[in-house]
């Protein structure tokens, strides 16, 4: 490359390079834009590696007081004014260091001894992404809380169970919420898991074989929270493991928001009319005056897949380095930070839903009356009433809804003679298992649709969530 063209431009780089080669480099290289979110627990890790300097004796104690305190001074700053953003200091690494220099003068100089800006990545990011995991459990408590709320309200209210969104049998509207307790249960589990496995301090390891210096890395990890150092530096500076468990369950979050999202969407749909939506979630139409959009939920569902992309993108990111750190892996953050973002709203939003949603529990069990959702009660009480296999009990039953069907009528409005001539075991007592609230009822093994496994299932998340 020659010297003019750095200098004077380029024709194929165009007018906005006109600096040449080192300004396409500057940006491309320059992370600030996006890494200045994690000033915070730069600032923290900062603050940790230089009180273990001053104990450790490898930088004195008044020069580890003046850098604690210039840190504090920056972190002020920032609070106040916002993280500068030179694309000459790449990251928030470099441009917190630059300006303790500024203000602290040439000491700011000894902080970096002892650790490497690969070491001091991976702790800032790991921090900052205990943090998500800590808030996404809290807005997953938040909706856990909702939805038992809201089952509890309607642990009796009767709707139509759907496979193959075909009305299969009646189920309580309790029931179908407390599935989606279960699955927030799991995600936070999940988060759960990904903290602990987060639990060890990268800081220490230095570039990516460790150092010279007589550190103390049990002093750094036990000062930012952490159970324990890492135990192999290679590994340290080169690992995105806690980020991609972060993105695989948000993932998976995002993925049972979008399905509750989906079904709040259908149910309000005019066909179902299953539920109203909170007029603060939903849009009007510019054109059709009678619109109520139901666009919180259908973002929720849209926002579902950009985490997915999110986790697919820093997938691909790492899955062809080799050890130890490589400059890709500054991309690991802006995935990272997109997610969280969409996640936390995305929770927001279903508990706001969840909260607001006006179930129309009139229609709900109307629909649960259609589409002969008791056919399997008749088949079982042939079972237990007139000791027919099962198999015969399910022929039985297609006859009788083959009829009730050309009649245009419920399962429960056959005449006792139609019914009779279809089965002659079939007695005036099968009425009482054909209608909704006895096909619910009916349905009391554990984890069953029954209103009092519903309570019982409430109850014990109640006592979960601490709110007993
Ligand atoms: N900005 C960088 C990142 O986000 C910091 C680490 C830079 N390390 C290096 N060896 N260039 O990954």
């Amino acid at each position: 490359m020659s010297g003019s063209n750095a200098q004077s431009g380029n024709k194929m780089w165009g007018g906005r390079f006109a600096e040449g080669p080192s300004a396409i480099m500057r940006e491309i290289n320059a992370s600030i834009p996006f890494d200045k979110a994690l000033w915070r627990q730069d600032v923290a890790a900062s603050k940790a590696h230089v009180a273990m300097l001053g104990a450790q004796g490898i930088v004195s104690a008044e020069d580890a007081a003046l850098i604690s305190d210039g840190l504090d001074r920056v972190a002020a700053e920032y609070e106040a004014n916002g993280v500068p953003e030179n694309w000459d200091l790449e990251d928030i690494h470099m441009t917190t260091e630059s300006r303790l220099a500024e203000l602290i003068g040439p000491a700011a100089g000894r902080l970096h001894t002892a650790r490497s800006r690969n070491d001091q990545v991976a702790t800032d990011f790991r921090l900052w992404v205990r943090d998500a995991m800590a808030q996404a459990d809290a807005g997953l408590k938040a909706l856990q809380v909702a939805l038992v709320t809201r089952a509890a309200e309607h642990a009796d209210s009767i709707m139509p169970g759907f496979t193959h969104l075909q009305t299969a049998q009646p189920v309580t509207l309790g029931h179908h919420l407390m599935a989606y307790y279960e699955m927030a249960q799991r995600d936070r589990s999940r988060f759960a898991d990904a903290r602990a496995r987060a639990d060890q301090c990268p800081l220490g390891a230095a570039a990516l074989a460790g150092t010279g210096f007589p550190i103390d890395r049990h002093m750094t990890a036990q000062a930012l929270g952490f159970a324990e150092p890492t135990r192999n530096s290679l590994d340290t500076v080169s690992d995105r493991d806690f980020a991609l468990d972060y993105l695989m369950s948000a993932t998976q979050c995002a993925l049972h928001l979008s399905r509750l999202a989906e079904e709040f969407i259908i149910w309000a749909s005019q066909p179902f009319g299953f539920v109203v939506l909170p007029d603060a979630l939903s849009t009007g139409s510019s054109i059709m005056p009678q619109k109520k959009n139901p666009d919180a939920a259908e973002l929720v569902r849209g926002h579902s897949g950009r985490i997915a992309g999110c986790l697919t993108s820093l997938i691909i990111t790492m899955k062809g380095l080799p050890l130890a750190y490589s400059k890709d892996m500054q991309d690991d953050k802006p995935p990272v930070f997109e997610a969280a973002g969409l996640l936390t709203l995305c929770l927001a939003a279903m508990t706001g839903m969840v909260e607001g949603a006006k179930f129309r529990t009139e229609r709900m069990r109307a629909a649960a009356e259609l589409g002969y959702a008791t056919a399997t009660d008749l088949a079982d009480w042939l079972v237990r009433q007139a000791n027919i296999p099962f198999r015969e009990a399910h022929h039985i039953t297609g006859a009788a809804v083959k009829l009730a069907e050309s009649r245009g009528v419920a399962l429960d409005a056959l005449p006792l003679a139609d019914l009779q001539a279809i089965d002659a075991r079939i007695d005036e007592r099968v009425f009482a298992a054909l209608s909704v609230e006895a096909s619910v009822a009916a349905r009391a093994s554990y984890g069953g649709t029954a209103p009092q496994q519903v309570r019982a299932r409430v109850a014990e998340a109640r006592v979960a969530l601490g709110l007993e």
